[in-house]
C-alpha cells in the first residue's frame, strides 16, 4: 500500500495555527480593553478639580439639597453644574473697601482664591467633566428623577465623597439591567436626593404601579 505523505509546507501548519491564535488573543484583549469607551466606563474616575469643593461637606455635613446646585435635575436632560454665582452666596470675596459681607463664609481661605478671583473677573470655572457618555447615547435626568430614579442609583453616595468619582459602569448592559427590572431602584418623590435614604418594602411596586413605570428596552430610546 502506498503511503499518504504530507507535502514539505505541511511542516509550517502548526506554526501558522499557533500564530493566528496569538493574533487572535490580543485582539480580543484590545477591543475589550480600549473598544468600549475606556471614558464611559471608568468607573473609580475622579479627576481633581480646579476648586477643592467637597460633597461630603456641602451636602453631607451641611445637608444642603442637590437640587439647590443642580437645579435643572427634574427639568431637564442635562442637570447644570452650578455657576460661580452659586457658590458666591455663600462665599462671596471681600469687598473693595476691605469690608466682608455677613454671607462670605471663609473669607480668607487659600482654597477659595479661584472663586475670588473669578468672581471679580466674572469667567466661569472650568469644571472637569467626570461622568460623559459617547455623544452616540442619549441620557435624560428629568426621565429618571420624576420616575422615582434616586440620584443615588447612579452616582453612589456622593454626600460621603470629598472628590467625586465615577460609583456605576454607565455601560449599555448597567443602563439595560435597570430597565428590564426597576422596581428595586424605585421609591417616593420625597427621597429622590436623600442618598441614605432605604425604600421601604413594597415601595418600588407601588411607585411602578402608580406612575406606570415601563422603562424602555429599544434601540431608539437611547441611540436616536
Ligand atoms: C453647593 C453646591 C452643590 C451641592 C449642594 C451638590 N453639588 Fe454636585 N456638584 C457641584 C459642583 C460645583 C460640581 C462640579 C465639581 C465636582 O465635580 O466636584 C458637582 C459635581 C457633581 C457630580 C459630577 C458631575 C460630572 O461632572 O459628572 C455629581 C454626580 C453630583 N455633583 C451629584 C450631586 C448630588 C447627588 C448631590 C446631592 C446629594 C449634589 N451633587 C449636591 C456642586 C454641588
Ligand atoms: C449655602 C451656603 C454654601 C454654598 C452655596 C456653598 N458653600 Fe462652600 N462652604 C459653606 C460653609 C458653611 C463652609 C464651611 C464649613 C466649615 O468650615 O465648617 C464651606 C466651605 C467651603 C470650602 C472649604 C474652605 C476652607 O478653607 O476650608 C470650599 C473650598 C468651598 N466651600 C467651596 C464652595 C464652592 C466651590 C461652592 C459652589 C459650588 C460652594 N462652596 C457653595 C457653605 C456654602
Ligand atoms: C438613571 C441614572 C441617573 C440618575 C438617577 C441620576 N444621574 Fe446624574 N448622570 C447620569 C449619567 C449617565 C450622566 C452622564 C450624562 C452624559 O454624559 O450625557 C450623569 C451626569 C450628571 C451630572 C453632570 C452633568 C450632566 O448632566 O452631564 C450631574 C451634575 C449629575 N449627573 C447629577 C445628578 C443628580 C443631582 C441626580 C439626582 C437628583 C442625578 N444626577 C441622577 C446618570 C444618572
Ligand atoms: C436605576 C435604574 C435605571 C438606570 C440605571 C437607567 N435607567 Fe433609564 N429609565 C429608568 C426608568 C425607571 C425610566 C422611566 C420609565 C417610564 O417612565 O416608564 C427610564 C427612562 C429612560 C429614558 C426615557 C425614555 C422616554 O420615553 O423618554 C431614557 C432615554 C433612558 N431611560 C436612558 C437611559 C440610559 C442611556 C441609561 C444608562 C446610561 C439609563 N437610562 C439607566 C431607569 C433606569
Ligand atoms: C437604556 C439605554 C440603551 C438602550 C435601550 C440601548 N442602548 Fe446601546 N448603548 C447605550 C449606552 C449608554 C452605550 C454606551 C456605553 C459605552 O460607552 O460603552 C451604548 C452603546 C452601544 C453600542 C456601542 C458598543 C460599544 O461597545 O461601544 C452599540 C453598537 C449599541 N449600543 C447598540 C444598541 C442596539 C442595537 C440596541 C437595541 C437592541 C441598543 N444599543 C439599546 C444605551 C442603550
Amino acid at each position: 500500500m502506498e503511503r499518504f505523505t504530507f507535502p514539505g509546507w505541511a511542516n509550517r501548519i502548526p506554526a501558522l495555527i499557533l500564530g493566528l491564535l496569538t493574533f487572535g488573543a490580543g485582539y480580543v484583549a484590545v477591543v475589550g480593553v480600549y473598544g468600549t469607551a475606556p471614558t464611559t466606563i471608568n468607573v473609580g474616575y475622579s479627576p481633581k478639580q480646579p476648586i477643592e469643593f467637597s460633597h461630603k461637606l456641602h451636602a453631607g455635613t451641611l445637608k444642603i439639597d442637590c437640587r439647590y446646585c443642580h437645579n435643572t435635575v427634574d427639568h431637564a436632560a442635562h442637570a447644570a453644574v452650578p455657576p460661580t454665582k452659586t457658590c458666591v452666596n455663600c462665599h462671596s470675596a471681600a469687598n473693595p473697601d476691605g469690608t466682608v459681607s455677613l454671607s462670605a463664609i471663609h473669607v480668607k481661605s487659600e482654597k477659595l482664591l479661584p472663586l475670588h478671583q473669578v468672581q471679580a473677573s466674572g469667567e466661569g470655572i472650568e469644571w472637569i467633566k467626570v461622568h460623559d457618555l459617547p455623544d452616540f447615547a442619549y441620557f435624560n435626568h428629568a426621565a429618571h428623577v420624576t420616575r422615582g430614579v434616586g440620584c443615588v442609583s447612579c452616582h453612589g453616595r456622593v454626600d460621603r465623597m470629598d472628590q467625586v468619582y465615577q460609583a456605576e459602569p454607565l455601560s449599555m448592559s448597567w443602563c439595560l439591567d435597570c430597565h428590564r427590572n426597576p422596581e428595586p431602584h424605585l421609591r417616593r418623590d420625597e427621597f429622590i436626593t436623600v442618598l441614605d435614604y432605604v425604600p421601604e418594602p413594597g415601595e418600588g411596586a407601588a411607585v411602578m404601579a402608580e406612575k406606570g413605570i415601563q422603562p424602555s428596552t429599544n434601540c431608539s430610546t437611547c441611540h436616536r
